[in-house]
């Protein structure tokens, strides 16, 4: 038998990136391909890229660069690009970097060992009719207790700023049945937590299955513990959703709920389609049925035509929430959307109200943590500390936790007494 070929991948962007690599590495390994750790080592190297911001999209630039001296020293070295640049630039990567092989886009990666092989195009970036997860090899190169599914792509939300409607495509669900098979078949291997992903993985149909009905039948899987799901709409927080926080005990007091901005004027400039207003009422549906929820959000700064009483509107709406942390970004011009052609405002003040922003959610952050402190909670262990008899896990508020348990086990859900917070993680003892 010859030796097998090893395959270098470097993710970028989202979970739903995480995800497609995964799947990538073992459509690749159904070719004889297993993975390295270090491009250097690699027969193929495979960069899954994401387009969200004009920084993210550039580093797969320099990256590139970066490769040449050693697809230079070996030729048959084969680069490949993936992820959302490959669906938005297509054949100009290839014009601007000759050194790239191939490219395929988000709905086209079963596709990839026929591309390497060369018995397919090179540079594959259709929304093909077929289902690319009809045509992949089972899940098999799973590590530890916790895993995504993937059960929504696309969104037909067209925010102003954002180009994942046109990276991604449409909203498409994927069946209910498979999603079962798939959630059963990580269960069998060891998985404990599955984080259900989508870009909009709450305007999730399945048929007639909504997300709380797919959350509801995948509790009933025994083995199974812990359910969550990213990233979610505010306007498809629909009541069964709402009431499942309330009374299905797998589906964790975690919510990521982004806004953007607390200005109504921004946010239909935005084309977000609802209020500040409608937001909190969301907000506080959400804790009537779960108090103790942890609420997390993104925010944009400095969208073209936004003012000082619009970024004081935001603090304002982050005032009213209180969140247990948060993404913040400068915004960012995307060729193609709509905002791009709005005229930008000065780096100065994107950075000052970026910053003032984040010294905000950073307090918010401390604070929740800190109310943690004496609390009880489940932990499930995903790796063994640094320091001796120590376990690391998430809580079931997703809260980094360090617990002293020299007989842990990873895999182990525990319940455990928060002891003391720190900036980014909480210390705790096992108690159960
Ligand atoms: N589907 C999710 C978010 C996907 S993108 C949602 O609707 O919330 C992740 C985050 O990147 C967004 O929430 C937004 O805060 C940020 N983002 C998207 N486009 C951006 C842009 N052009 N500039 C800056 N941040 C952006
Ligand atoms: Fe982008 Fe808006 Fe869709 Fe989220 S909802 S992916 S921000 S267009
Ligand atoms: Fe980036 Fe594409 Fe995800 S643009 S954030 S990798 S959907």
């Amino acid at each position: 038998m010859s030796e097998a070929k090893k395959l270098f991948i470097k993710t970028y962007g989202c979970q739903m990136n995480v995800y497609d690599s995964e799947r990538m590495a073992e459509a690749m390994g159904a070719s004889g391909y297993v993975l390295t750790d270090t491009a250097e080592d690699a027969d193929m190297v495979l960069l899954n890229t994401c387009h969200i911001r004009e920084k993210a999209s550039e580093k797969l630039y320099s990256d590139l660069g970066r490769l040449r001296p050693l697809k230079n020293a070996k030729p048959d070295l084969k680069i490949g690009v993936a992820g959302c640049v490959a669906q938005a630039e297509g054949q100009e990567i290839i014009r601007r970097m000759p050194l790239v092989d191939l490219v395929v886009g988000p709905q086209t990666y079963h596709r990839l060992p026929e591309m390497v092989a060369g018995t397919a195009p090179a540079v594959d970036t259709e929304f093909p009719l077929e289902d690319k997860f009809d045509h992949l090899p089972k899940r098999k190169a799973l590590r530890g207790p916790t895993a995504f599914l993937t059960v929504q792509e696309g969104c037909d939300k067209f925010c102003a700023f954002c180009v994942v409607p046109y990276t991604r495509g449409a909203e498409v669900s994927r069946p209910p049945e498979r999603l079962l098979t798939e959630a059963r078949d990580l269960v069998e291997r060891g998985v404990r937590e599955i984080t259900l992903l989508g870009q909009n993985v709450n305007a999730y149909h399945g048929g007639d299955w909504t997300l709380a009905k797919l959350v509801r039948e995948l509790a009933r899987i025994d083995g199974l513990e812990r359910i969550r799901y990213t990233t979610s709409h505010p306007n498809d927080m629909e009541d069964d959703l709402i009431a499942a926080h309330g009374d299905e005990p797998k589906l964790m007091p975690y919510l990521h709920l982004p806004v953007q901005s607390g200005s109504d004027r921004i946010l239909k400039a935005m084309n977000r389609k609802h209020t500040a207003e409608q937001y909190l009422r969301v907000i506080e549906r959400i804790r009537a049925a779960r108090p103790d929820i942890v609420l997390t959000s993104d925010f944009i700064v400095a969208f073209p035509g936004e003012t000082d009483a619009d970024h004081a509107a935001t603090l304002d709406l982050i005032r009213a929430v209180g969140y247990g942390a948060a993404f913040s970004f400068k915004y960012s011009a995307r060729p193609g959307t709509p905002a791009a052609e709005k005229p930008e405002l000065p780096a100065e003040v994107a950075d000052a109200r970026l910053q003032e922003l984040q010294a905000l959610i950073t307090q918010q952050q401390q604070a929740v943590q800190q109310a943690m402190v004496g609390r009880e909670v489940g932990v499930l262990y995903e790796k063994v500390g640094r320091l001796p008899g120590q376990m690391v896990g998430k809580s079931d508020h997703l809260h980094a936790v360090h617990v002293d348990d020299p007989a842990g086990r990873v895999g182990e859900l525990v319940r455990v007494r928060v002891t003391g917070a720190s900036t980014n993680s909480l210390a705790a003892v096992r108690i159960g």
